[in-house]
Parts: structure tokens; sequence; C-alpha cells
């Protein structure tokens, strides 16, 4: 009942979410793309912030571990969503999902030929959705970054990742063929800590959807 901690990822997205927290009136003690410190505190006694890494952030939340956290729609698909209540589409870091591959390689005649396709992707479980959807039987590798690698090396015959500027693919000469999904960062709370600490999230839920709304941080 007396503190509020809410799990959030380095990188794009905490640029992004930063200010958001501002406008809710919750400004962090130092920088956490310098600060060492995993467990950062605010100007409000009680609400800390602590920084993991991106597929870690519903993880922390689903086991309570963490209160609340911002997390890509692509990581939280991923994770499943088990235990995790959904109030609010932040709006941020919005990118999009693709199939993509290297501009030489013959994807609409792969497809109606039925071959069978190396796909090497961080997001398995929903490249197996979209695929199966499809009807399509695919091989599956599993990677951790560098996607766009995979296709220019032979590991893979197709990608499927995030595109935001499409520079990545732009600059290995690949082409994205086929759009998944729309992806943008969610707030995500444990329902327990919604529950015992209404006191604290329904504020924060609040004071983020009024901030989303006004397109602070966008
Ligand atoms: C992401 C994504 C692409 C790139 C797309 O990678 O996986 O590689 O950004 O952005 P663009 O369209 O603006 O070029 P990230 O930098 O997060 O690193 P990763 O390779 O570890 O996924």
């Amino acid at each position: 009942m007396s503190s509020l901690t809410i799990a959030l990822a380095k990188g794009r997205i905490l640029d992004e979410t930063l200010p958001l927290f501002a406008h809710a009136g919750i400004v962090l003690a130092e920088d956490p793309e310098t600060s060492r410190k995993l467990i950062l505190s605010t100007n409000r006694p009680g609400v800390n912030f602590v920084v993991v890494r991106p597929t870690d952030v519903p993880t922390y939340v689903q086991y309570g571990a963490a209160d609340a956290g911002i997390v890509g729609k692509d990581v939280l698909l991923e994770h499943g969503g088990d235990g995790l209540y959904q109030p609010l589409d932040l709006g941020l870091g919005r990118c999009r999902l693709v199939v993509a591959t290297k501009r030489s390689f013959d994807w609409t005649g792969a497809v109606q030929r039925g071959a069978r396709i190396r796909v090497a992707t961080k997001y398995v479980r929903t490249a197996r959705e979209h695929f199966a959807q499809k009807g399509m039987h695919v091989d599956l590798i599993k990677l951790y970054g560098s996607m766009e690698l995979a296709p220019l090396v032979g590991l893979a015959d197709v990608i499927v990742d995030l595109v935001s500027t499409g520079n990545t693919l732009r600059a290995n000469d690949m082409v994205a063929v086929e759009d998944i999904m729309s992806i943008t960062s969610r707030l995500i709370v444990n329902p327990g800590a919604l529950k015992l600490k209404r006191v604290w999230v329904q504020p924060l839920v609040d004071a983020l959807a009024h901030a989303a709304s006004a397109g602070e941080g966008a």
C-alpha cells in the first residue's frame, strides 16, 4: 500500500515515455540512460522505477515485482499477456511488424509454389500465428537481434521484424513484403496491484491517459 513500482525498458520507448510521466507529475531523480542503478527514485515519495530488458517488463509485472510497466505490443504478444491488465494504449513507439525479404527474393513465387520458407525472428509466437493463419508451413529460427542479417548470410529466407523509419531495411537492400500489424506501447498493470493499490494505480492510469491524449511524449 505504501509504494508503487513501475517497470521500464531503456531505449527509444523510454525517451518517449519519460515526458509522459513528467506530464503525470512523476519525474525521475536521475537519468536512467546513464545511471547504473536498477531502482530509480522519483520526485514522488513511494514511486520508484525499475529498469529492465524490454522482454522482462511483462514478467516483472505478472509476478507483482513491479506494479505496472510500459511495454511494446510486440513484446506483450510474445509474452502472451497472462496475468496482466492492459488498461491503456499510450500510442508511443509507433512502428509496424512486417515480413521482409532481400529485394532479390521472389516472395510471391515462393508463396505460390508452397515453398517451405525459413523465417528468422525475435517474434516466434506472433510469426507462427501469422503464417498459420495464412495456411503456410514455415521453419522458425529464433534470434535476439539484428534480424536483417539473417537473409543476407543465408540463415533465413525472410524475417519478421519491426520497421520504423525503414532505414535498416533500405541500408541492407531489403523490402517489406507483408504487413502484420501496427505496434505501439502499452501500460500494463498487475491485477492484484490494481485492487490493493488502486489509490496509487488509478490516478496513474488517469494521468497517463490524459497525457497520452494530449500528445505529450509523442
Ligand atoms: C529495431 C528493429 C529494426 C530497426 C527498425 O531494431 O528490429 O532492426 O529497429 O528501425 P528502422 O526502420 O527505423 O530502421 P533495434 O534497433 O531495436 O535492435 P534489434 O536489432 O536488437 O532488434
